[in-house]
């Protein structure tokens, strides 16, 4: 595992992208896991401003998103899909057609099933990912087992809690179950970028690094992970000793 310790977001972000953009430079047709959430935002905005600035074509690129929320409906502005088209997809040359997203509508069984064969037919190069306060990735909450592929799933309270910021502060419209690619799924990829900022990322990302490996703490599984990079801002390395 390799841990880059940035002095802040921007650096975290910058530093992010420079990984992503490796990927993409040296592959014919990259293949990349994408996330949501505040953390990789800074990210995104390199990626638009280094397509604007370079003209780098997303012509060939295939995306699969990690998650999605339950019953949100099409264009609800806090989906995923939504968030996606919004802070990325719009702004570069990427096809629609190539790029995919879980459907949290629906019959969720089959849709699982539906994202695990269409990636099935590719291997992820690199997969980024955020971390939750309570150590998940993805939407892989405390206790689900690591063998577990792309699955339906109930969020954690302290899930909902966080995420209440994006639906005006009220827990009660955070849908409670989302659809997310499962821990064996992500473990798939090539290569793992998780980015982190903010101190109360530090717990867990003390965990990740120097905790037992243990599905109470689904990022612990990254230890098991040949190829990690780790890029995190100085408050939420605050836990690690130098
Ligand atoms: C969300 C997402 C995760 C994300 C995490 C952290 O619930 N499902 O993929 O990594 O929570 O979010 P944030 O980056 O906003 O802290």
């Amino acid at each position: 595992m390799r841990i880059v310790i940035c002095h802040d977001y921007a650096e975290m972000s910058r530093k992010g992208f420079e990984e992503i953009k490796k990927v993409v430079v040296s592959k014919e047709q990259p293949v990349l896991g994408l996330a949501t959430g505040s953390t990789p935002i800074g990210l995104y905005q390199e990626w638009i401003k280094d397509y604007n600035e370079n003209k780098t074509s997303y012509e060939k690129l295939i995306t699969f998103n990690l998650d999605e929320y339950v019953g949100l409906p099409e264009g609800h502005p806090e989906s995923y899909r939504s968030f996606m088209n919004h802070h990325l997809f719009s702004h570069i040359n990427v096809p629609a057609d190539q790029v995919h997203v879980p459907n949290g509508n629906g019959d969720l069984k089959a849709n699982c099933a539906a994202y695990e064969a269409a990636m099935e037919q590719y291997e992820i190069d690199l997969q980024l990912l955020g971390v939750g306060r309570n150590g998940h990735i993805g939407f892989n909450e405390p206790g689900t087992p690591f063998n577990q592929t792309t699955h339906v799933v109930s969020l954690d309270e302290k899930t909902i809690a966080d995420n209440a910021r994006f639906f005006d502060g009220d827990v009660n419209q955070v849908p409670k179950q989302a659809v997310t690619m499962g821990v064996a799924t992500i473990m798939k990829a090539k290569r793992i970028l998780l980015l982190a900022s903010g101190e109360s990322k530090a717990d867990a990302i003390y965990e990740l690094i120097h905790g037992k490996v243990s599905e109470q703490i689904p990022a612990t599984v990254l230890q098991n992970h040949p190829d990690v990079v780790v890029i995190v801002d100085e408050a939420a390395a605050s836990r690690l000793s130098r």
